[in-house]
């Protein structure tokens, strides 16, 4: 009876979640390293930089970050004026100009990335979260548990995924990837390796490139990733102290009756 209940458990998790996936043969997910996995992972303040940077000179092309403050590029490591330039590059329409006209401006730093929808793409200040688990045996999201593959190793994966192959098909040209479920994204390959030239000199294929944008993109999906583990850490820690504690005084607690009970 237990075994008859937890087989049909099984059988409706995988079909639940793995649906999405079945339905085009195996999706393929590269295990990366990120410096950021693991409870004591941080970012690496110049990748999230060379990310932001094929990110600007690649992606932005056809995707939006519209959550994503541009204020919160000083978290990157750039200063004030920096991130006052790059929001520059960005216009914004802004209704109160001209009397209530409305008219272009240059963004702010409080203002956000811009919103792009002319491509049909979608929007990526969420996607690392988005596309975080449900990947690994039977679509369970197995891998994301035991080798911290997540929503980075997805995109990574992704961007070097293409086999070359395409087809025509409804309209539209279809790339064939063997990352994206069912194997056939409408995305042109983005990226081909030598894509940016990186001020810092660091190696620019394919899949550092792949690697770089990333771990920006989880960045910008989990900008407070790092003190969300620190806190998690001081919890852990304030448990284990804890129940020392409380273990000890359950003893002392105990120690008179104990006693009596040997000498009686
Ligand atoms: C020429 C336009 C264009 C460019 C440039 C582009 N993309 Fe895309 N991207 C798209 C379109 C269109 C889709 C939707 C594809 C689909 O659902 O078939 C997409 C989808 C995606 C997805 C979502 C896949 C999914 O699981 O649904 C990710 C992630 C992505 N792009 C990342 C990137 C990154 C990172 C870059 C820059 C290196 C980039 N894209 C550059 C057009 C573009």
């Amino acid at each position: 009876m237990f075994r008859n209940c937890t087989l049909s458990a099984l059988t409706a998790l995988m079909l639940g979640t793995g649906g999405a996936f079945a339905a085009g043969g195996e999706a393929h997910v590269e295990n990366f390293s990120f410096s950021f996995e693991g409870p004591f992972g941080t970012y690496d303040q110049m990748q999230l930089q060379r990310g932001l940077q094929v990110y600007t000179e690649v992606c932005s092309a056809c995707h939006g970050l519209k959550y994503v403050p541009l204020r919160d590029l000083e978290a990157l490591g750039y200063t004030e004026e920096e991130v006052i330039a790059y929001s520059a590059f960005y216009e914004v329409f802004d209704p109160e100009l001209l009397d209530g006209e409305g008219d272009f401006r240059p963004r702010k730093p409080t203002d956000h990335f811009p919103t792009v929808t002319s491509a049909g793409a979608p929007d990526l200040s969420l996607m690392a979260k988005a596309r975080a688990g449900f990947h690994g045996p039977y679509g369970l999201g197995l891998n994301q548990l035991f080798k911290g593959m997540g929503g980075a190793e997805y995109i990574a994966s992704l961007l070097t995924g293409y086999t070359g192959e395409e087809k025509f098909e409804a309209g539209t040209v279809l790339y064939e990837n063997t990352a994206f479920p069912g194997g056939w994204i409408s995305m042109a390959p983005p990226l081909y390796g030598e894509d940016v030239e990186y001020a810092d000199g660091h190696s620019n294929d394919l899949h550092h490139i792949a690697e770089d944008v990333s771990a920006f993109l989880m960045w910008t999906a989990e900008p407070k990733m790092m003190a969300r583990k620190q806190a998690g850490f001081a919890g852990v820690l304030f448990l284990t102290v804890l129940s020392v504690l409380l273990y000890l005084t359950n003893k002392r607690i105990w120690a008179p009756i104990k006693r009596g009970a040997k000498e009686s």
